[in-house]
């Protein structure tokens, strides 16, 4: 799952090389999910979840697999992204770290803060529909359109001191789940992950140094490839 996780997101974005050589795993990751039934999935999971609804005739038929797609595709590398981005950001600010120890109901505040500091998928796309004036540049019809959700949530007219690390920001209007009617359909489960990682690190971790660890070069995602982590739990 890891590397069809990975290889799904590494498929969007410009036609690369890393682009062309990830289209095969990509590839493994669509079949598998053409192919799943019921049977293969354990009860209770919420992939059987998603058979379950298609048997009571709550979504189409013949759609479970490819909503199975939709996840593992758009939410295994990007929680990844996350979870990685959450260690490294409160290893290097340990008194951010100390606030949510001290005060837990800060936790959704500091993912909030977490993805907006540093974007999971720092790059999405929109197809104009029509003509439109974005900030006095004329966008054509059927233009492609490459957002910067990292640059957005950086944006120094909308967030003051935008790069500083403050969990006590609250940015609930970052960028990084998207926006609108598509906007991220599994931001609540990111959200869970994400809380729940928090959560753990202020409860247990009494201090945590990083290193500075190694990015993986990704077409959309910004994620850790390698991140020393010395930790000292707390008492
Ligand atoms: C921190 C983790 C995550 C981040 C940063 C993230 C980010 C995004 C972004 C930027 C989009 C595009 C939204 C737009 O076009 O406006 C998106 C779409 C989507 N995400 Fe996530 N995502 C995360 C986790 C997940 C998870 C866990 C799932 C499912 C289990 C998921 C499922 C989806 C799906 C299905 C879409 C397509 C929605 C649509 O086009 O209607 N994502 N996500």
């Amino acid at each position: 799952m890891l590397r069809w996780g990975q290889a799904a997101m590494q498929v969007l974005g410009p036609m690369n090389r890393r682009t062309g050589e990830n289209f095969p795993i990509a590839g493994e990751l669509y079949a598998w999910c053409s192919s799943v039934s019921a049977g293969d999935l354990a009860p209770g999971s919420i992939g059987r979840g998603i058979f379950d609804s298609e048997a009571r005739g709550d979504i189409p038929a013949g759609s479970a697999g490819h909503i199975i797609h939709q996840y593992l595709g758009a939410g295994v590398d990007t929680t990844i992204a996350s979870i990685g981005n959450t260690v490294a950001l409160f290893g290097r600010h340990p008194e951010q770290l100390k606030l949510v120890r001290d005060n837990p109901d800060l936790v959704p505040a500091a993912f909030a803060e977490v993805l907006r500091y540093w974007a999971p998928m720092h790059i999405w796309g929109r197809t104009a529909t029509r003509e439109v004036d974005i900030g006095g540049v004329t966008v054509p019809a059927g233009a492609q359109l490459g957002l910067l959700i990292g640059a957005g949530n950086h944006d120094p007219r909308h967030y003051e001191n935008p790069d500083a690390f403050e969990v006590s920001r609250n940015p609930v209007d970052h960028l990084s789940f998207g926006y609108g009617p598509h906007g991220c359909a599994g931001q609540g489960l990111a959200r869970l992950e994400g809380h729940a990682i928090i959560a753990a690190l202020a409860r247990r971790v009494k201090t945590m140094s990083v290193g500075n660890g190694e990015r993986i070069p990704s077409n959309i995602t910004r994620s850790f490839e390698t991140l020393n982590v010395a930790a000292v739990e707390a008492a």
